[in-house]
This record gives structure tokens, C-alpha cells and sequence, in this order.
């Protein structure tokens, strides 16, 4: 139908919004998602602006009528009960004509003996018979060192980091081609894992561990105890870097926004 569209929902924020220029620039039929209808002007008259709220069940209803293909990325609030977000989002795509997802995961994929909660969701989407699902298992973002270089995290523990231009590039090709079928698990890695420790030398600073917040504590804590299991890196899910804005130095050069040293985090 000539009015079909890739839906990009979050398309306001940082990896949406990416891959919603990534589809653009390949000449696909876009729409985007997001409460704050400011934060989609940028997308004026080049994708159909959709404003409104995931938890209204017309808004996604509408949304969804002329979408063939969906990236998926649910707000924080609505993984607290992945079960009944997942059954919410199921009896809505059912009378819907999107054929395929693409959902935003984590690398991280347990935490304090338990599933993360994208994970968890993971596993509760796939409970959906109709539809196949690509579930993207992304490293952190390198945008996560805007909310500060110095935190509670042990200086030598490493993790995985990642562009998210990099993300939104192969989230773009496989909403593009959807090629995939029933339900898969795709791991980006990035290039390497770092240490905050590194990360913070790299944008010339050297780290401060941060004492644990009552907030933050049940965060950080299962990482700095070696509590968590993360995707095992190969060269297949390992970054080949081929794009300059995939590395970690494009990031500190362009996009990196210094927060002052604050323990409230
Ligand atoms: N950061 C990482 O390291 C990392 C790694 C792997 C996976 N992820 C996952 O990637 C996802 C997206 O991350 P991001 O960095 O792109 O986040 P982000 O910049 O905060 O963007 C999320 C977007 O969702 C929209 N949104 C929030 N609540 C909404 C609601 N109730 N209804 C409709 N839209 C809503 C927001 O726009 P409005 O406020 O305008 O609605 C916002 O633009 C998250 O699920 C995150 O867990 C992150």
C-alpha cells in the first residue's frame, strides 16, 4: 500500500533518532514516534510525525495501522512488568500489518542473578507467534559518559562500549531488508571492551570513583562484584569501525557533553 511506513518509536532520542536519519538518507518511508512533538521537528517534511504516548493503546493502534516494519524501544517504565507490556504490545500488532521488529537489547544480559530487564522483555516478546523479532544485544552507548566521566563504577572494570551510529546503521539495514524470521538475537560489541578508568584518560581526565548512592547502589553494586553476565565477544560481533563516527574518538570529539564532578548521581 502506498502509504506504508518503517515506524520509529523513541525517533526523539538518541538512537531513534539516528536511525530515523539512517532510513531517510536510504530513501525509505519513515515515520516517527515520540511524546515530545518538538523533539521530532527535525523530521518535518521528510517523515510522517507521529506525537503521543506508548502507554495509549490508540495512539500505538493508529500508529501502527500503515507499518510494515517497527523498531521497537519501550520506555524504562513500562519493562517494570515485561510480561504484560509484551501481551499489551501483542494483542495490538495482531490487528496490525507489521510484519517485522527490530527491538533495542543489551549486551548485559544478567545482572544480580537475574535476566536485565531487556532481556527479560526479550523473552516475553518472543511469546508473540505472528511476527518475527530481531533483538539487537547493543553495548553500552558511548553517550552514557554524558551523564558523567567519574561514577561508581571500579576503575579496571571493563565492559563493552559502542557508536550508537554504529547501532542505528545496522538497525537501518535490517529494517530496510528484513530478512530475518522467526525470532533472533543480533550482538554489537563495538570495538573493544574499556575500563572508566580508560575512558576517562581518553577525554583527558583522570577517574574518580564515586561513593555508591542509595539510588545508584543496586546498579553499579552486581557490576563491581563480578554479579553479571555479558554477550561473550567474537570477531562476528565485534566492530570493524567502518565509519569514522563509529569510534570512540568521533564520540569524544563531537558529542561528548562534560557534566561537573557531582556524587548525587
Ligand atoms: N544507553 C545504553 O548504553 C544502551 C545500551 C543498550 C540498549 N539501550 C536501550 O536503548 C533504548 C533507547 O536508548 P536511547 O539512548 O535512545 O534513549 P533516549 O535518548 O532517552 O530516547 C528514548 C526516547 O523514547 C521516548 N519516550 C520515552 N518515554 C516515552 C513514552 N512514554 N511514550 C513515547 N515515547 C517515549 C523519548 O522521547 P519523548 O520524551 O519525546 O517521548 C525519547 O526520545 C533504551 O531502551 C535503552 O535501555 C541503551
Amino acid at each position: 500500500m502506498k502509504n506504508d511506513f518503517i515506524l520509529v518509536l523513541g525517533a526523539g532520542g538518541n538512537i531513534g533518532g539516528k536511525i530515523a536519519h539512517e532510513l531517510l538518507a536510504a530513501g525509505a518511508t519513515v515515520a516517527v514516534a515520540g511524546r515530545n512533538r518538538a523533539r521530532l521537528q527535525q523530521f518535518e517534511n521528510k517523515a510522517t510525525i507521529l506525537a503521543g504516548d506508548f502507554a495509549d493503546d490508540l495512539f500505538l493502534q493508529q500508529a501502527f495501522e500503515n507499518t510494515t516494519t517497527l523498531f521497537l524501544t519501550v520506555p524504562d517504565e513500562h519493562l517494570a512488568n515485561p510480561a504484560a507490556t509484551a501481551a499489551r504490545l501483542g494483542k495490538l500488532l495482531q490487528a496490525s500489518r507489521v510484519k517485522h521488529i527490530v527491538n533495542i537489547s543489551n549486551s548485559i544480559i544478567a545482572k544480580a542473578g537475574a535476566p536485565t530487564r531487556l532481556v527479560a522483555f526479550e523473552q516475553e516478546l518472543n511469546k508473540l507467534a505472528h511476527v518475527p523479532i530481531l533483538h539487537l544485544r547493543c553495548a553500552n552507548f558511548y553517550e552514557n559518559l554524558n551523564w558523567g566521566l567519574h561514577t561508581p563504577y571500579a576503575p579496571d572494570l571493563k565492559l563493552p562500549y559502542i557508536a550508537s551510529y554504529e547501532v542505528a546503521r545496522v538497525a537501518a539495514y535490517h529494517l530496510l531488508s528484513p530478512g530475518f524470521t522467526g525470532k533472533t538475537v543480533a550482538v554489537l560489541l563495538g570495538p573493544r571492551d574499556y575500563s572508566m578508568a580508560e575512558l576517562a584518560a581518553a577525554a583527558g581526565e583522570t577517574y574518580e570513583q564515586l561513593p555508591y548512592t542509595s539510588a545508584n547502589e543496586h546498579f553499579y553494586r552486581p557490576f563491581n562484584e563480578g554479579d553479571f553476565e555479558v554477550e561473550e565477544r567474537t570477531s562476528d560481533n565485534t566492530s570493524q569501525l567502518r565509519d569514522a563516527r563509529f569510534t570512540l574518538e568521533y564520540f569524544l570529539e563531537n558529542d561528548l557533553v562534560r557534566q561537573p564532578l557531582s556524587t548525587d548521581q
